[in-house]
């Protein structure tokens, strides 16, 4: 059996799940005639007490649908040099909204109140106008870290004295929410616009939902349409979503601890190096000689496990509910052998 942990987007639908799907009853969501998807998007928004909500097929699409909708072509847009917006859309906030980057270095993914004081522009005709605060709960590429809700308060009231808009990518701010104990209502009533994840801890096959105010979510459709994602009978998917938060959020907890549990075996091995702290569920280390990122992930492989080296010196391991404790065991039993 694959332990497969190159990341939790791997996660395949369980039983119940699928079965949802298949009950699922679906109307044309161009024209707003999915029961399944109205449902989904009722809940979500009422979950974060915000006024309105959009299903798209991706967290790509929902971050970059918020971008636009809060942006002007020329305009600046500030996050961590880390970004998911950032690094892995594909240049899509110049291409999608022709508007410029100012990323910070910060903390494991996440930036301060002080720094985004710092990169606001003046207002002068050379500059760029700043326009955004885009931040990550948990950070991807900063192994799954995670703010404390001080700082983001902090970061909103930066925003508020600049006029600022301030978008979450939530992809897995589920994970967030449940290591630290806060609640999506916490989230809805600081940002602008929130972007979730359905495909990725939650084990749905695929979908994001965007947040925001009504007029911001009517704003998102248009924009939803003009990139083409516009679904037909995408109920089928939405059921999936439905059933994820209405099952798959309370036991993210399993993962962190078997990310835990992964972190302590390979803080014994001489061939590890530097472990990010392990707060949810990544795991992201630097490997060291004899191997390299590339031969300790082929020495894995022959056990049939998966993992994915993310740069020269680094691998990325991601815990979800598709690996097992058992399989967690069997994996540490391996690296302790090594
Ligand atoms: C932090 C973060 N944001 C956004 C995304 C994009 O999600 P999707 O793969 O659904 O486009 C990911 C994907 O892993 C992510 O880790």
């Amino acid at each position: 059996m694959t332990t497969d942990l190159r990341s939790d987007t791997f996660t395949l639908p369980t039983p119940e799940m699928l079965d949802s799907m298949f009950k699922a009853k679906v109307g044309d969501d161009v024209f707003g005639e999915d029961p399944t998807i109205n449902k989904l998007e009722a809940i979500s928004a009422d979950m974060f007490g915000m006024e309105a909500a959009i299903f798209c097929p991706s967290g790509t699409m929902t971050n970059q649908i918020a971008i636009k909708c809060h942006t002007q072509p020329g305009e600046e847009v500030i996050c961590e040099k880390l970004s998911h917006v950032y690094i892995y859309e594909g240049g899509g906030i110049a291409l999608n909204s022709g508007c410029q980057v100012n990323p910070i270095i910060g903390d494991r993914g996440r930036i301060t109140a002080d720094q985004v004081v710092e990169n606001i522009n003046p207002i002068h005709d050379y500059k760029a106008i700043t326009r955004l605060v885009s931040i990550e709960n948990t950070t991807n590429r900063g192994g799954g870290s995670c703010y404390d809700f001080e700082n983001i308060v902090a970061i909103k009231d930066v925003c508020l004295q600049h006029k600022l808009s301030f978008h979450m990518d939530g992809a897995r701010l589920w994970n967030a929410m449940v290591k630290k104990n806060e609640s999506p209502k916490q989230y809805g009533e600081i940002f602008d616009s929130i972007s979730i994840c359905l495909s990725k801890g939650l084990g749905a096959p695929v979908g994001s939902l965007l947040l925001g105010n009504k007029a911001f979510i009517q704003k998102a459709r248009r924009i939803r349409k003009v990139f083409g994602g516009g679904m037909r009978q995408a109920g089928y998917l939405a059921a999936a979503g439905i059933y994820a938060l209405e099952n798959n959020i309370a036991r993210l907890k399993e993962d962190h601890e078997h990310a835990h549990e992964i972190g302590a075996a390979l803080k014994k091995k001489s061939f590890i190096g530097n472990v990010l702290p392990i707060e949810t569920n990544i795991v992201i280390f630097d490997v060291l000689a004899p191997y390299t990122t590339e031969s300790f992930a082929a020495l894995l492989e022959t056990k049939q496990i998966l993992v994915m080296p993310i740069s020269s010196t680094q691998v990325r391991m991601v815990t979800h509910f598709g690996v097992t404790a058992a399989q967690v065991k069997q994996m540490i039993n391996f690296i302790n052998e090594i």
